[in-house]
């Protein structure tokens, strides 16, 4: 069935929807995104993801086209229109279209930014994947310096996820200088004699909406966190490790470059976390 998506002020069904072929978002990546999670056919976390939304626009030169009121109305439009009970609304700002193709920005009085919002129907809770946990390999981080800017510029991780998959592996965690900086799409989590060790924040990672929430469902249940650089070879010989991200969640990881963590299976800290988050999510959601 066809979906209802949102184009620069207009609902429309998605093969009626259409951006400019000069769209800098296409021709140079320059442009901004934010995947929110649906639960219940409500909204988690919007207005973390608002924040982030404003901050990466603000480091950009960019404005939104319309106000985070605004968007967080079409986002509830778009969750309507399309019944989605379980899912993600995916929004992207680009810079817009000045009919051309220059290096140079176009002055924003003139030219717009264009906004375009999706619903993706996904289940989120109950996933075999949950179940099993994701084996990850390690790659090389050779993405640009700005990771902390949610940019479109998503080629080189969905390359690391795609050289997981031929290593018959669910996922990538990027290595930067010794140490792991983030996966794929995910941040990533070690767990060590119950201590959650993760890098700290910086221009390195993107600062996940859902490590912030579960950091702080993990402060609030008294584990003990560490934010640092972690490597590959403490992650071999964690007692277990997980991910987080507005598409999975509360992700265990079961084993890194081959080496099982524990017994193989999912570990009891990454169990707990992601039934905390889902369990105060639902709660919380909008
Ligand atoms: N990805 N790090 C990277 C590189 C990411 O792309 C993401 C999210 C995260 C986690 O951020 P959050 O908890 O705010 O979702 C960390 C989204 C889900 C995506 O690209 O689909």
């Amino acid at each position: 069935m066809s979906r209802t998506v949102y184009v620069n002020g207009n609902y429309l069904p998605e093969e009626e929807a259409t951006v400019s072929i000069f769209d800098r978002g296409f021709l140079f990546a320059d442009g901004v995104y934010e995947v929110t999670s649906i639960l219940d056919g409500k909204l988690v976390d919007f207005a973390g993801h608002a924040a982030r939304l404003e901050r990466s626009l603000t480091e950009l030169d960019m404005q939104s086209p319309v106000s985070m009121e605004a968007l967080l109305d079409i986002h509830r439009e778009l969750v309507a229109r399309n019944g989605i009970e379980q899912g993600m609304v995916y929004m992207q700002i680009t810079r817009g279209s000045d009919g051309d193709r220059d290096f140079v920005f176009p002055d924003p009085e003139t030219t717009k930014p264009s906004l375009v919002l999706f619903t993706q129907a996904k289940e989120l809770v109950d996933t075999e994947a949950a179940q099993k946990g994701n084996r990850i390999i390690s790659v090389e981080d050779i993405r640009w310096g700005r990771r902390d800017i949610k940019t479109v510029q998503l080629l080189y991780p969905s390359m690391a996820k795609m050289m997981a998959r031929k290593a018959g592996a669910d996922d990538a965690w990027l290595v930067q200088d010794g140490f792991v900086t983030e996966g794929t799409s995910n941040n990533a989590y070690i767990v060590k004699d119950g201590k959650i060790i993760t890098r700290n924040l910086s221009s390195d990672i993107l600062h996940g909406i859902t490590r912030t929430a579960v950091l702080k469902f993990a402060r609030e249940a008294q584990m003990k966190i560490e934010e640092r650089p972690f490597t590959i070879d403490e992650a071999k010989a964690a007692d277990e490790a997980f991910t987080t991200s507005a598409s999975a969640f509360v992700m265990p990881v079961v084993s890194v470059d081959g080496a099982t963590l524990g017994d193989g299976a999912p570990g009891p800290v990454a169990r707990r976390l992601r039934e905390i988050y889902i369990a105060e999510m639902r709660k919380a959601a909008i």
